[in-house]
C-alpha cells in the first residue's frame, strides 16, 4: 500500500479555483517573502490545510493524484507546507524551482539510464527537509518507463537490525567519504538518533576509489542490493505530485525514455518542477 491522496469533488475544485488568487503573486522577489507568506496563508484554501495533515501522518512521504502543473499553485501550496522556509539551490543562482527535463542522450539511445539512489543536498549544512516532485509532462512511454523509487529508512534499520547487523554498524559508525565537486567531505550514511540517512550511491563510490578505500565498494555494493529489495515502486501521471522526505527516505529515477516531437523538431522526454523544502 502506497500512502496516496487522490483529490476529487469538492477539493479539487477548490484546488483549481484557488489557480486564479495565486497567479497574481510574485514569487520570485526575495524581499517580499514575509508579505508572501502572509497572502499566502490569507488565501490558503482548505485543501492545503488537508495536505498538511495527511504530512503529519505520512511523513516519509504522501503521493497526490490530480494535483495540476499550475506552478504557482505548486510554488504556494510549499511556501504554506514549509512557512516561507524554501530551500535556495546554490548552483542554480539560489533560484528554488529545479526543472527536471529529460533529454536525448548522446548516443541518441532513446532509453536513458536507471538512476541511483540518493538524498538530495545531503552534504549541505542545512540539508533540505523534504522535495516535491510535480510532473508537468510525462514520459512518452508512461507507465512504463520513468517510474519512482522510495526506500524508507525505517525498513532499512528493521532488516539490517534482524539479517544484518555488520552493514548497520558501517553504516551508522563509520566516517564514509563522498564526493561534493572537487571536495571529499566525510559523513555517516545512517545517523540512528537523528533518524536521518544521507547517501548517493555514485557520489560516495567515486569518493572510496579516490580516498583508495576500495575494498568498503563492497559494503555499498550490498547496501543498493537490499534497498532494491525493500524499495516501493511507484509512477507519477501528469499533474500528481509527489512530497518527499530527504530525511527518512532514499529516492531514484527508473529509466527514462524521450521520443522526437516533428513539430518541434527536438527530442521531448518527461518533465518535473522540483521543490526543495523545510518542514
Ligand atoms: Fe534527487
Amino acid at each position: 500500500m502506497l500512502n496516496e491522496l487522490t483529490l476529487t469533488g469538492e477539493s479539487l475544485r477548490e484546488l483549481e479555483e484557488s489557480f486564479k488568487k495565486f497567479e497574481n503573486l510574485t514569487f520570485f522577489e526575495i524581499e517580499n517573502e514575509k508579505k508572501l507568506l502572509t497572502e499566502i496563508i490569507n488565501v490558503t484554501p482548505y485543501v492545503f490545510n488537508l495536505i498538511e495533515e495527511e504530512l503529519k501522518t505520512k511523513k516519509d512521504y504522501l503521493i497526490l493524484r490530480k494535483f495540476g502543473k499550475n506552478l504557482s499553485t505548486l510554488v504556494s501550496l510549499v511556501y504554506f507546507l514549509s512557512r516561507g522556509k524554501i530551500f535556495h539551490i546554490p548552483r542554480l543562482n539560489n533560484a528554488f524551482i529545479a526543472i527536471f527535463e529529460m533529454k536525448n542522450s548522446n548516443e541518441l539511445s532513446h532509453t536513458l539510464k536507471d538512476g541511483f539512489f540518493h538524498t538530495d543536498y545531503s552534504t549541505h549544512p542545512y540539508t533540505p527537509d523534504y522535495l516535491t516532485l510535480n510532473i508537468v509532462r510525462r514520459d512518452p512511454m508512461y507507465p512504463f518507463y520513468s517510474r519512482n523509487s522510495i526506500v524508507l529508512l525505517n525498513d532499512i534499520i528493521d532488516f539490517l537490525k534482524l539479517y544484518n547487523r555488520d552493514l548497520l554498524k558501517y553504516l551508522t559508525s563509520t566516517d564514509v567519504p563522498i564526493k561534493v565537486n572537487d571536495k571529499i567531505v566525510y559523513q555517516k550514511i545512517i545517523n540512528l538518533e537523528d533518524n536521518v540517512i544521507r547517501f548517493h550511491e555514485k557520489l560516495i563510490k567515486d569518493a572510496l576509489i579516490i580516498t583508495n578505500r576500495e575494498n568498503e565498494v563492497y559494503y555499498i555494493d550490498e547496501f543498493v542490493t537490499i534497498c532494491t529489495s525493500l524499495m516501493k515502486d511507484f509512477v507519477l501521471d501528469e499533474g500528481d505530485l509527489a512530497i518527499i522526505s530527504n530525511k527518512t527516505v532514499l529516492h531514484k529515477r527508473g529509466p527514462a525514455t524521450v521520443k522526437f516531437d516533428n513539430i518541434e523538431k527536438k527530442f521531448i522526454g518527461r518533465k518535473v518542477y522540483s521543490i526543495r523544502f523545510y518542514k
